[in-house]
């Protein structure tokens, strides 16, 4: 799919078939994260891929606004230890460029895909870290709901642009 069709047709996804996705898809998906700019280029993350359906309840629980069934979901992490300390909130934009760029190429390669935030909700980053067991100096960002589109789904692409949100000076 072209790059400027899959920004403007990219919507999302909540509803999924049990389908599962492939491991060459999955390391398509972790390379367009990895592939995402980061401030210094500290590349500061770490993707948990939650499969098993254990690991997939308990995110699932821990987040209030993400009650989604599907056959994977991909928590970025912050990795502490690479965040630059005197603009360690530089990480946010970081996570939120490779968070993005998984939306993009998830719907590049026909999947479907919802961002459900887990920053800058500190209880809900403590309740994913219990739920994914990630390591000390990691912080989850957001949780990726990712799966094949499911044929219910008939939510629409919205045409947000609007000129009254640009100024040309
Ligand atoms: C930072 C952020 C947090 C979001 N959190 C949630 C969430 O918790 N649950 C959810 O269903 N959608 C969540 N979304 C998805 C938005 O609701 C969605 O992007 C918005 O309604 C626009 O629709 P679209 O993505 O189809 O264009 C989030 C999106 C962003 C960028």
């Amino acid at each position: 799919m072209e790059t400027i069709e899959a920004l403007l047709t990219r919507k999302s996804v909540r509803s999924f078939k049990s389908q599962e996705v492939d491991e060459e898809t999955i390391n398509t998906l972790l390379k367009a994260a990895m592939a995402a700019p980061s401030a210094v280029n500290r590349q500061p993350w770490v993707f948990y891929v939650c499969k098993s359906q254990e690991v997939k309840n308990a995110v699932i629980k821990a987040m209030p606004f993400g009650k989604y069934k599907s056959p994977i979901i991909i928590v970025p992490c912050i990795d502490e230890s690479r965040a630059i300390p005197f603009m360690h909130d530089l990480v946010n934009c970081d996570l939120s460029a490779a968070t993005e760029n998984i939306l993009l190429a998830a719907h590049a390669l026909g999947l479907g895909a919802v961002w459900c935030a887990v920053y800058p909700d500190k209880k809900r980053e403590k309740d994913i870290a219990t739920a994914i067991k990630c390591k000390k100096g990691e912080t989850p960002f957001s949780a990726i709901y990712i799966g094949f589109p499911d044929d219910e789904d008939k939510s629409k692409v919205k045409d947000k642009y609007n000129h009254k949100n640009v100024v040309i000076i």
